[in-house]
């Protein structure tokens, strides 16, 4: 099992969207005849990804049902009997021709802000719970793990901390404007504060990924060689492939009702996606040696 954060503390940079889309597109692939397992940790309480992935009906009955990260991850701490089991919520998987364009089954753990507070206000929590005790139960049942931060955070988000904490490596979109930049220092902070406090070296940086990226526009020429330098001088890579901007792909993430092939769902922006996540692979495997 591998799991990657996607985090920028930059609010509004494409986290959840991007989240979105490398579940979608992973949950599609088959490998040696099984489907690639694929489970979403929705860290953050505004529920986008949850919506995105399960639909709000599904999300919202969720939340009622009390089955949300917050609630597990308290009960975890607590070193309560738990059926983790309970708390994944199934997106299905949709029958279409030709499995490689299916959507497929998408398991989300999802978030509010009720439980996450009730997990937060304690000091006491422990920073380590979601890798020592979520982790090991996913590694038997999933292959890839990706989490949606919120932007924003900072050494009081216990709950967004275990998650960086429980993650093997970090993929952070940026949008190519000096405003998205400014955040980057206190990213890559949060992700040493995570690092420390896990005891290791993990997570890893696999690297910026520009987003809402116009090759040919002016802010992308403007500002893109500042990218790079300041990439380099914090020393963080930049992914060669990049997202472009679709106006029309608001809708993919809009409702997890939509039905429809990847293909069907994401048009011509099916293959930028691919290139993202095949370069992530790569990455990953770089990074692990
Ligand atoms: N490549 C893109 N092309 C067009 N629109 C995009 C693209 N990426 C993201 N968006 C849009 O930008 C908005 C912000 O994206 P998103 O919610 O994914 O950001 P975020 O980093 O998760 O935000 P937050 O910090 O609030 O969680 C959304 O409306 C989304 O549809
Ligand atoms: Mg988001």
């Amino acid at each position: 099992m591998y799991a990657i954060a996607i985090y920028n503390n930059k609010g509004g940079v494409g986290k959840s969207t991007l989240t979105v889309f490398m579940a979608d597109f992973l949950a599609s692939l088959v490998i040696r005849d099984r489907p690639l397992r694929v489970v979403v940790l929705d860290l953050d309480p505004q529920g986008s990804c949850g919506t995105a992935l399960l639909g709000q009906d599904t999300l919202e009955e969720a939340r009622r049902s009390g089955l949300t990260l917050g609630d597990l991850a308290r009960r975890l701490d607590a070193g309560q009997p738990v059926a983790i089991e309970n708390y994944l919520h199934r997106r299905p998987a949709t029958p279409v021709k030709g499995r490689a364009t299916a959507i497929g089954e998408v398991a989300v753990l999802v978030s509010d802000k009720a439980s996450g507070f009730a997990f937060e206000v304690n000091p006491l929590h422990r920073l380590t719970t979601l890798r020592e005790k979520l982790r090991p139960f996913l590694a038997t049942r999933c292959d890839i793990v990706l989490m949606d931060l919120p932007g924003n955070i900072d050494e009081r988000n216990l709950l967004a901390v275990n998650g960086l904490i429980m993650s093997d490596s970090v993929i952070t979109p940026v949008e190519v404007s000096r405003f998205s930049l400014e955040a980057l220092p206190n990213t890559l902070e949060m992700i040493r504060y995570a690092r420390e406090r896990g005891g290791g070296e993990r997570p890893f940086c696999l690297g910026m990924l520009l987003n809402r990226a116009d090759k040919r526009g002016q802010q992308y020429q403007r500002n893109i060689g500042q990218v790079h330098a300041l990439a380099e001088r914090l020393g963080i890579p930049v992914f060669e492939n990049v997202l472009p901007n679709a106006q029309t792909l608001t809708a993919a993430t809009d409702d997890g009702s939509l039905a429809g092939s990847l293909r069907e769902r994401y048009g011509h922006y099916h293959a930028h996606v691919k290139a993202v996540v095949i370069e992530a692979f790569r990455r990953w495997n770089a990074v692990e040696g």
